[in-house]
């Protein structure tokens, strides 16, 4: 199964997914590409200090989405590596509905909360000022709602007295650490069926 990433941050997803691939816990999974709507993206230089291709592409003007005519140009580099998944892991744009149908749905995002509570951007901060007892990490499928396509895996994490804002956006990615790399896994077994 090959896989493209893609992020938009310090690349502590990928990093904890290009070192499953290491340690031969990714299942059927080969990471064949990573790619960054920001030059300077940690997660370019964590790809290439696993030795995986990566690459900037210009996401264009808008601040939240891929502009329209860029859009073809990422699409056709990332065809160009003949993805079966692509994994959103930190990325900050919303793909459109174009993007989606280019790779038949075959494409997830992992959340840092238990959607479909808090979805959208400061998911750990929302939880946080909600004073939640139980917050954690949610890998699901990307469809054109905002953190809204079917639920594939959570992982809970428990906020205790005393737990502060950092202590427990340090849980949660440690729990992101996890769950992530088991979904790819378990996805290029069959464990986990692709969407119908
Ligand atoms: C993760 O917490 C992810 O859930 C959120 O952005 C963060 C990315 O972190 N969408 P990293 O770039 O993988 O370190």
């Amino acid at each position: 199964m090959k896989v493209c990433v893609l992020g938009s941050g310090r690349g502590s997803n990928c990093q904890a997914i290009l070192q499953a691939s290491l340690n031969k816990q990714l299942g059927l999974a080969q990471i064949v590409g990573v790619f960054s709507d920001v030059k300077e993206a940690g997660i370019l230089q964590v790809a290439q200090s696993y030795g995986i291709e990566n690459q900037f592409l210009d996401p264009g003007n808008s601040r939240s989405k891929i502009d329209e005519k860029n859009e073809a140009t990422w699409i056709e580099i990332l065809l160009r590596h003949q993805p079966d998944l692509i994994v959103l892991a930190g990325f900050m744009r919303i793909v459109s509905t174009s993007f989606i149908h280019a790779f038949d749905g075959r494409i997830i995002n992992i959340h840092p909360s238990i959607l479909p509570s808090f979805k959208g951007l400061k998911a750990i901060e929302q939880a946080w000022d909600h004073k939640v007892k139980i917050s954690g990490c949610t890998v699901h499928w990307v469809s054109e709602g905002i953190d809204s396509g079917a639920i594939i895996a959570q992982a809970p994490v428990r906020i205790m007295n005393g737990d502060s804002l950092t202590k427990l956006t340090q849980k949660i990615q440690a729990a992101e650490h996890m769950l992530l790399p088991w979904v790819i896994s378990d996805l290029s077994t069959g464990a986990i069926p692709f969407m119908q």
